[in-house]
């Protein structure tokens, strides 16, 4: 592994300013400062463009250049938070695709003022950049964040609705979706019916808006996608590159908007040899007081050791863990360490971290693959479900928990992860996919060698 900013010779002279602007949330961050990091060692100067809330401590990144937009986002509600529901979500990505229109257009008209610029590069959820850079005339490249896979069912929504799955009145029904197996019709990215048209209307815009980029950048890689690659070179007939996992280049800087609690690696020096449950729901996910006690139950009845990520916040009308009667909480406390935010990729490496709980969002998922740990899938919305969906019926190393969060649920799909023969048979699978992942990054590797054709493309631009 290279460390971060490591540059060999040859590479050097690629040259040429990069235009990098990411949704801010975390889970967007994340992947985006990632593949800065990855062009940078390709020799492409980074500029990253942000809005005034959620960007990354700039100091990690003394070799990129920060351009603030002048947006007004600090007024409004999210300010500092980055912790929010779903609904709120989708207010976000609206209000970023109205109020950054000027203020991102001026500056990249200043940016082109004072230096030529090779490309922008943006998320695939900032629609409102495709038209921006069309004026100035700047190719725009796409990052879409999440999988291959959940993108092909979005880009799949006017015909799912056509066919009626969206009007169904049992929206959480098992049945499968014929046009596009393993998925069950509750696993169609859909949110609470009064969201529901903003949810379309956001999507089709995306799907518009990629399909008249220049290129289009995965944070995935070919063998774990294949099929799905397929599909999306036909419904997006432009350069398609999967270069990813991208968190497996560099032992990277922290894009982190919270602050990663030590103490997670030090208990996990304790314990023994793959012997810990990792939970986390991700940074945007929140649950109510009834689903966080039944996660404790199911927790301590299944009678392993975890670690539990408890956002703040992350409990509706709570502050952090006081809903835990003091009985639980030491019960709690006898098996499993609590912290507010952990360093998820290093405690995912960690020999004693045996799975990983958690809600599939797809940063989460792919970080999981790479270390080699099966999950439990907890998903809740948006690509969630259908990253669930790949993880039990396509690659076949997790469990997905159908009824919500429920103790005895929860306990029996522990023990079938942690204790019986099934979850040593998914852990066999496991290695095999981190063999792939390996395999794909070395030279002539599939995602290496997309790379190359990345920067080629780039430079052809
Ligand atoms: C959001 C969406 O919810 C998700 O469905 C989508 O795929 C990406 O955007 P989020 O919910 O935050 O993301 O989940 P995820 O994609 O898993 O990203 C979380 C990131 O935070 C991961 O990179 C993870 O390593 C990091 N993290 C999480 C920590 O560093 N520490 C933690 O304690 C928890």
């Amino acid at each position: 592994m290279e460390k971060q900013g490591e540059k060999k010779a040859s590479e050097q002279s690629t040259g040429g300013r990069l235009l990098l602007f990411p949704m801010p949330l975390q889970g967007h961050i994340n992947p985006m400062l990632q593949l800065a990091n990855i062009l940078h060692s390709k020799g492409f100067k980074i500029t990253i463009i942000h809005t005034n809330i959620n960007f990354p401590n700039k100091s990690n990144y003394p070799h990129f250049t920060f351009e603030p937009i002048s947006e007004s986002l600090v007024e409004n509600e999210f300010e500092g938070s980055s912790a929010a529901d779903i609904g709120n979500v989708l207010i976000l990505i609206k209000l970023l695709n109205t109020t950054c229109v000027d203020p991102f257009r001026d500056c990249m008209v200043r940016l082109l003022s004072e230096e030529p610029v090779l490309c922008l590069i943006t998320d695939a959820i900032l629609v409102f950049t495709q038209a921006v850079a069309d004026k100035i005339k700047v190719p725009r490249i796409v990052l879409r964040t999440g999988s291959l896979s959940s993108f092909h069912v979005f880009h799949a929504h006017p015909l799912l609705r056509e066919k009626g799955y969206f009007s169904m009145e049992d929206y959480k029904s098992e049945a499968p979706v014929a046009e596009i197996p393993p998925l069950k019709v509750k696993d169609i990215p859909m949110v609470f019916t009064h969201e529901e048209e903003s949810l379309h209307e956001i999507m089709e815009a995306m799907m518009k808006a990629t399909k008249a980029a220049s290129g289009l950048i995965w944070n995935s890689f070919e063998e774990l996608e294949q099929s799905s690659l397929i599909d999306i070179r036909q419904d997006f007939p432009i350069p398609n590159f999967t270069i990813g996992p991208f968190h497996k280049y560099f032992q990277a800087s922290s894009s982190s908007l919270f602050t990663q609690d030590r103490t997670s690696i030090s208990w996990l020096d304790l314990q023994k040899p793959e012997s810990v449950l990792y939970v986390s729901f991700g940074s945007i996910l929140t649950i109510d007081k009834g689903e966080f006690l039944e996660m404790a139950w199911g927790l301590v009845n299944s009678m392993q050791k975890f670690l539990w990520v408890v956002r703040p916040g992350v409990i509706r009308g709570s502050e952090w863990v006081e809903p835990l009667p003091d009985g639980l909480l030491e019960a709690v406390r006898k098996r499993g360490h609590i912290v507010k935010w952990a360093p998820q990729q290093e405690v995912l490496a960690h020999p004693a971290t045996a799975c990983f709980w958690t809600h599939t969002g797809w940063n989460s998922t792919l970080e999981s693959i790479c270390e080699g740990v099966p999950m439990i899938c907890s998903p809740c919305f948006g690509d969630q479900p259908v990253n669930a969906r790949y993880v039990e019926g396509v690659w076949k190393v997790g469990v997905v928990l159908e009824n919500g969060l429920e103790r005895s649920e929860i306990e029996s799909g522990i023990r079938r992860l942690m204790v019986d023969e099934e979850g040593k048979e998914m852990k066999r699978r496991m290695a095999c996919l981190k063999e792939k992942v390996n395999l794909c990054l070395k030279q002539g590797g599939s995602s290496n060698q997309s790379l190359q054709n990345l920067v080629s493309y780039i430079m052809s631009l």
